[in-house]
């Protein structure tokens, strides 16, 4: 049974939208590794307003009269702003399959589309079978489907894709099928921005490609939203943790920022850090004179480049220069 599931504006402007989630039909031939594809809801999951915004634009496409209207979301944002997680949680949500295909340079078209191979027909001689690739397997039922690193695909592969991605919405397979798109298929991609900061193996992306995408930015979350996940996630971590590592981080990502290459610090803090690895440095190092401290310079200054490490020391020393008395959980 299709579920009533209802998004919050987090931003409070936009009313409460509430969508009808899918369902994987009973005759799907590989329903089983469908329904099994359909990803949990995250409980310490946060919408910093991008899963509202998916929600607000499925809304209008349902409601909309026109046949079709090519509405594919590319999310552009910095390591770890959590773009692939808004996808997948929208795929929870929606209770349908996700599948996550990274586009990557290497990857070939044949691994993505697919190709004929050689079986044997049992009586010695061999049969030529089509076997499909990962996207063709992914849109021949439910799903949502993340092309990942969109930025980073070689052109083979994204002129693989045109003919899907805008008004034709089929991918033409080398033998002969024309596979749909289907109505209860979402297409999305994820992309890091490419002026800012250089991300080995992207590049700007071709513009024909990029025409057939809605570019959503993704921005560094701001220090209230910082200090919503880590409470969520961690809640009882002391305020002053909460506050200091909050503040630590938005300062870090505005040192990003700046123009001035002399001072500014060349990675940014990722979700990862804050939310997976420094809070795992804070239990390990409950017991260290500064914790936090700790934390930082064990699970944070190793991601830093060496000639980096000083912007890094500058931002700390502004900021935080001696970190919270410990304990720092209660
Ligand atoms: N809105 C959120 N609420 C709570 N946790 C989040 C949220 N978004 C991301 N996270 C956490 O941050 C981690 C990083 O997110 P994610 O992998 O989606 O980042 P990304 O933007 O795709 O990064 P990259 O560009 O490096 O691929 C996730 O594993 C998750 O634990
Ligand atoms: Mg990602």
């Amino acid at each position: 049974m299709p579920e009533k599931v209802t998004f919050i504006d987090p931003t409070g402007e936009g009313s409460p939208i509430e969508l009808e989630s899918f369902e994987v039909p009973a005759d799907v031939p590989d329903r089983p590794r469908r329904v099994a594809k359909i990803p949990d809801p995250d409980p310490f999951y946060v919408d910093l307003g991008m899963l509202y915004r998916f929600a607000a634009l499925e809304k209008v496409r349902r409601a909309s009269s026109e046949a079709f209207v090519p509405l594919h979301i590319a999310v552009r944002g910095h390591m770890g702003t959590g773009k692939d997680h808004d996808i997948e949680q929208f795929a929870a949500l929606m209770h349908l399959p996700y599948y996550r295909i990274p586009l990557t340079g290497e990857v070939r078209d044949v691994t993505l589309i697919g190709s004929t191979k050689l079986y044997g027909d049992g009586k010695g001689g061999t049969e030529s079978r089509w076997e499909d690739g990962d996207i063709t397997r992914a849109i021949r039922g439910p799903a949502v489907v993340n092309l990942s690193e969109l930025n980073a695909a070689g052109a083979e592969t994204l002129f693989a894709l045109h003919g899907l991605l805008d008004r034709y919405r089929a991918l033409d397979l080398p033998n002969g099928e024309s596979v749909k798109l289907q109505a209860d298929v979402r297409l999305f991609g994820t992309m890091n921005p490419t002026d800012l900061r250089d991300y080995a193996g992207t590049q700007t992306l071709n513009k024909a490609f990029a025409d057939r995408w809605l570019i959503w930015e993704k921005d560094f979350p701001s220090e209230s939203q910082l200090t919503a996940m880590l409470e969520r996630r961690y809640p009882a971590m002391k305020t002053e943790f909460v506050e200091a590592l909050a503040r630590l981080t938005v300062e870090v990502n505005e040192s990003f920022r700046a123009r001035d290459a002399g001072t500014r610090v060349e990675t940014p803090m990722s979700l990862r850090s804050i939310l997976d690895r420094v809070p795992t440095g804070l239990k390990m190092f409950a017991k260290a004179p500064d914790p936090l401290l700790r934390s930082w310079q064990e699970f944070v200054l190793p991601h830093i480049d060496p000639y980096d490490r000083d912007h890094y020391e500058t931002v700390w020393s502004a900021v935080v220069r001696k970190g919270p008395a410990g304990p720092p959980f209660s």
